[in-house]
């Protein structure tokens, strides 16, 4: 898309979080053309092991320490991670000091971190997306939910960690959904919003926008569930793969004209100059793809699984973006390859877990594996033990799925922790066995 002189690479870039997304970024930015190092704040266990990175023991919600991490290292490209910063409005505060950002500012954050404002912007876009009513009181949402008559899906406010949705089956259920959320940590003052319920298999498509234009990432799909065959709770992600063939090119292009192009109007329209990831969550019902959810942030193992396919531009785009000139950015190569992501996660997942059991093992050197850690952190001692839910993602590249699977399960056969929990069935959608 280079109309004008190319924009130069970014030398020194700072990622900000510390999760498998996070690592997964920096080395991917790490690889890029023209980068030289690479810091990450707080990052985990595993970033000090990424080569050309460095950990700074920072953490993601200390904006001082980070702005001063931005000055003394000469960042030119800082890229945030997780949700919780940007809404804090962490980009807005180091853009004001004049570093370059990729990640939105607190307003257009508000995509992700306050679902009846992103479902006030869908309808006013018109993107396609289920009925809703928004309540802000018990009596009220009870009331919406009366008058529907049926059990809706209820959706807490606010940033949730992906624990504010409910999926009711019943009208109990909802009930008990709405009663629950007026009584817990959001207290009286909660807010929600209902919705309708809608069927179809779920995607999630990444736009990296400046703000006006934007660049489309090949379509992934996660496995939301613990168990295998899609069953019981709900957890973060428990694997991926990319590109997911049940968006194909027409498909992907009718997501930007219906869904991504609309929602940055609607933000523009709002005065929000949005610089960073729209990740859109969709599920292709019957009358077409419909937002499950945005957030601002990229998808986390959605992350880990795309930035392998990413080519050497990443870094360049990124700045892009962060500056408001992708139309200077080179086209992002994507390699024609498959993506498989499989979490390592720890016992007990998504409930209470067991930490603090040691990573052992080490996976054989292949270009086309990556293991990137995620809830680990390294002791005093310099071992390395989890630390959190999903503590590492395998990721494998290859000519086919069954391939790439195949690479991803036999590298993790080669890492051990105590408890370690994994689904066997990651991809069967697109696996011949
Ligand atoms: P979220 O936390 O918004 O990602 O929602 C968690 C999960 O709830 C989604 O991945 C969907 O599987 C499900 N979900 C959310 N909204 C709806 C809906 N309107 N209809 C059916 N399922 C939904
Ligand atoms: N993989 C789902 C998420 O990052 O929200």
């Amino acid at each position: 898309m280079s109309s004008a002189a190319p924009l130069a690479s970014p030398t020194r870039v700072l990622v900000v979080g510390g999760g498998g997304r996070e690592n997964a970024l920096a080395w991917a930015l790490r690889r890029s053309q023209g980068v030289e190092q690479v810091w990450i704040a707080p990052g985990n266990g595993g970033s000090a092991e990424l080569e050309g990175c460095e950990q700074l023991a920072i953490p993601e919600s200390d904006q001082d320490a980070l702005l001063e991490a931005c000055r003394s290292h000469a960042i030119e490209l800082v890229v945030v991670g997780p949700e919780a910063p940007l809404a804090a409005g962490l980009a807005d505060r180091l853009r004001q000091a004049g570093f370059a950002v990729f990640g939105p500012g607190a307003d257009g954050a508000q995509l992700e971190a306050s679902k009846q404002w992103a479902k006030a912007l869908m309808v006013e876009a018109g993107v396609p997306t289920a009925g809703h009513w928004p309540a802000n009181s018990r009596e009220q949402a009870l009331a919406a939910l009366e008058a529907q008559g049926k059990p809706l899906v209820v959706k807490a406010d606010g940033l949730a960690a992906g624990k504010g949705v409910t999926v009711a089956e019943s009208l109990e259920e909802a009930r008990a959904a709405i009663e629950e959320i007026f009584a817990g940590r959001f207290g009286a003052e909660a807010s929600l919003v209902l919705e309708e319920r809608t069927e179809g298999p779920e995607v999630s498509v990444f736009a990296l926008t400046d703000g006006e234009r934007m660049v489309l990432l090949p379509p992934a799909q996660d496995h939301k569930r613990i168990g295998e065959g899609d069953t019981g709770p709900n957890t973060g992600g428990m694997g991926a793969y990319a590109p997911a063939p049940l968006l194909d090119a027409a498909g992907l292009e009718q997501v930007r004209q219906q869904v991504l192009e609309p929602t940055l109007q609607a933000l523009r329209a709002r005065g929000i100059d949005y610089r960073g990831v729209i990740y859109a969550g969709l599920m292709l019902t019957a009358d077409g793809p419909s937002v499950i959810e945005f957030n601002c942030r990229f998808g986390d193992p959605e992350c880990e699984t795309l930035m392998p396919l990413l080519g050497p531009e990443l870094a360049q785009v990124l700045l892009a973006c962060a500056t408001g000139q992708l139309q200077r950015a080179p086209a992002l190569s994507i390699a024609p390859l498959c993506s498989a992501c499989v979490i390592a996660a720890a016992q007990g997942y998504p409930g209470t877990i067991r930490s603090g059991d040691p990573i052992e093992g080490a996976v054989s050197p292949d270009p086309q594996v990556q293991l990137f850690h995620a809830g680990t952190r390294r002791q005093a001692d310099g071992r390395c033990v989890s630390s959190g839910g999903r503590v590492l993602a395998v990721v494998a590249q290859a000519e086919s799925f069954d391939a790439a699977f195949e690479r991803a399960y036999g590298a993790l056969e080669q890492v051990h922790f105590e408890g370690i929990t994994f689904r066997r069935d990651i991809g069967h959608q697109v696996r011949s066995h």
